[in-house]
């Protein structure tokens, strides 16, 4: 048997395999599909304060091992939420993680101490890298010192372990994930999307109605992992790894490059049993390598 818990000091996780937020609705639209509490953790969609309905479409364009969405966080705001799906994933034995969202720094403030004040939640995820909800794509997370605003003030407003989920549209990333510790972040995940563009040739328009968008998928999975061992090496909070993780062998190969845990994103909307065929395949590796406790691989890179 391969231990292949996952210890992040402020959280204990059953396996490294979290879904994604933005892939993964609230969970209960997977249900139906597998059993949830064979997760490591799922990450719900964003959540603003009040319901929103996000961008105009068209929303998804594809790419080459890619997509690219401007959903721009749709979403039924954190009120809706703790009423109608908390509850039912309070149930759960799987690290239910709430997405969270803001305007400006306040709202993200407001909206992570709602959630803290319901029960189910065991961390959150702070969302300041989506690159579809302000002018030109930008975000807080591009700003070392807006991470670090934003971070230390929704530190203040709740007590739930707080994630920060940092967007690889910088210059340097590690910048961002030091500014996001220093400011009471317990761990970082990354990457989210990169920021693109897909043209319709005939028409010469954008694709997507907001013009600009976020790829993600396998296209991006190389340029993600550079950057979580980037990461890694830099800071002493847990590195969550994301962004084209398809298979086991990806998930381990992020692991290898520095991350303590891994969210599958994209690859949920092409396969919706992504998530345990990922974790069945990292067990099953792991035997056949005789290790005994999977986390022995993190940051196992051999330069
Ligand atoms: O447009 C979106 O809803 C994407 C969100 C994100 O990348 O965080």
């Amino acid at each position: 048997m391969v231990d292949l818990s996952v210890d992040l000091g402020f959280l204990k996780l059953k396996n490294p395999v979290m879904a994604a937020s933005g892939t993964f609705g609230y969970g209960l639209e997977f249900q139906p599909l597998y059993n949830l509490n064979l997760l490591g953790g799922l990450v719900v969609k964003g959540l603003y304060f009040k319901p929103r309905e996000g961008n105009p479409p068209p929303r998804l364009a594809e790419s080459p091992c890619g997509l690219i969405n401007s959903i721009g966080l749709q979403g039924i705001g954190v009120e809706a939420f703790c009423r109608e799906i908390l509850p039912w994933l309070a149930d759960l034995t799987t690290a239910v993680i709430a997405n969270v969202c803001g305007e400006e720094e306040g709202e993200y403030a407001r909206v992570a101490e709602y959630l803290s004040r319901h029960p189910g939640l065991a961390a959150l995820e702070l969302n300041i890298s989506c690159p579809n909800v302000r002018e030109g794509g930008k975000c807080p997370a591009q700003d070392p010192e807006a991470t670090y605003r934003t971070v230390k003030r929704v530190r203040q407003a709740s007590s739930l372990p707080l994630i920060t989920k940092l967007s690889p549209n910088v210059t340097d990333i590690t910048a961002v994930a030091l500014a996001a510790q220093e400011a009471g972040s317990q761990a970082v995940s990354l990457v989210n999307t990169f920021l693109a563009l897909a043209i319709d040739l005939e028409s010469r328009k954008p694709k997507l109605g907001n013009v600009l968008g976020g790829l993600s998928g396998p296209a991006i999975k190389p340029l993600a992992m550079r950057m979580v061992f980037e990461v890694a090496r830099k800071v002493k909070i847990p590195v969550i790894g994301l962004g084209g993780i398809f298979n086991y062998q990806d998930a381990l190969e992020f692991m290898v490059a520095g991350a303590s845990a891994v969210q599958v994103g994209t690859a949920n909307f092409v396969n919706p049993q992504a998530c345990p065929e990922i974790i069945k395949g990292i067990e099953d590796w792991a035997e056949s390598q005789g290790i005994k406790r999977l986390s022995e691989i993190v940051g196992s890179l051999k330069f």
